[in-house]
């Protein structure tokens, strides 16, 4: 088929505004879900008590790929946990041991719907909780 080049243009102008269109509308549109894997916020990771160090090595084997190194979120794929969303008034314990049992439908963020997390221990999750609760307190969320 031959194609006249100056519908051929406006084609390519009109693909480069839609792809620069899509550009824009993803930066700045905070709590976003890019893609570029980076941690969402910055955190200040204190010293933590024996049990948290459990719960670290518990969270980095179930949950890291999705709510990233030091729970600071993941962009792309989780939210951060040490986030003002899930001090422990607003997300009590219960909500974690809930979120890996049953999952989470999507609602706070724009990550899609969290699966339940298979093979992790009410132990695990108990020390997962305490982690993240000293990460959070450690970043002025209480
Ligand atoms: C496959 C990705 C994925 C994994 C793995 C994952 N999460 Fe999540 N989690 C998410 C997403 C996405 C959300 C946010 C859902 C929303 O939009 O509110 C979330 C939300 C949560 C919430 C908030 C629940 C609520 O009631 O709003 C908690 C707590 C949580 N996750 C804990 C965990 C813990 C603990 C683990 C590991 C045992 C874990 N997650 C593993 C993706 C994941």
């Amino acid at each position: 088929m031959h194609i006249k080049p100056i519908p051929l243009l406006i084609v390519i102008a009109v693909a480069g505004a839609i792809a620069y269109w899509a550009l824009l509308r993803n930066t700045g549109t905070a709590p976003s879900a890019g893609t570029d894997g980076g941690p969402m916020v910055e955190i200040t990771v204190p010293d933590l008590s024996l049990n948290a160090r459990k719960g670290k090595q518990a969270f980095e084997a179930n949950c890291i790929a999705c709510h990233g190194a030091n729970a600071a979120g993941r962009d792309g794929s989780g939210p951060p946990l040490v986030h003002k969303t899930y001090e422990p008034g607003h997300h009590g314990d219960a909500a974690f041991i809930l979120a890996a049992r049953r999952g989470v439908q999507s609602h706070h963020w724009r990550f899609g719907n969290m699966p339940p997390v298979e093979n992790v221990s009410d132990e695990a999750l108990v020390q997962i909780i305490a982690y993240v609760r000293e990460l959070q307190r450690a970043n002025g969320i209480n």
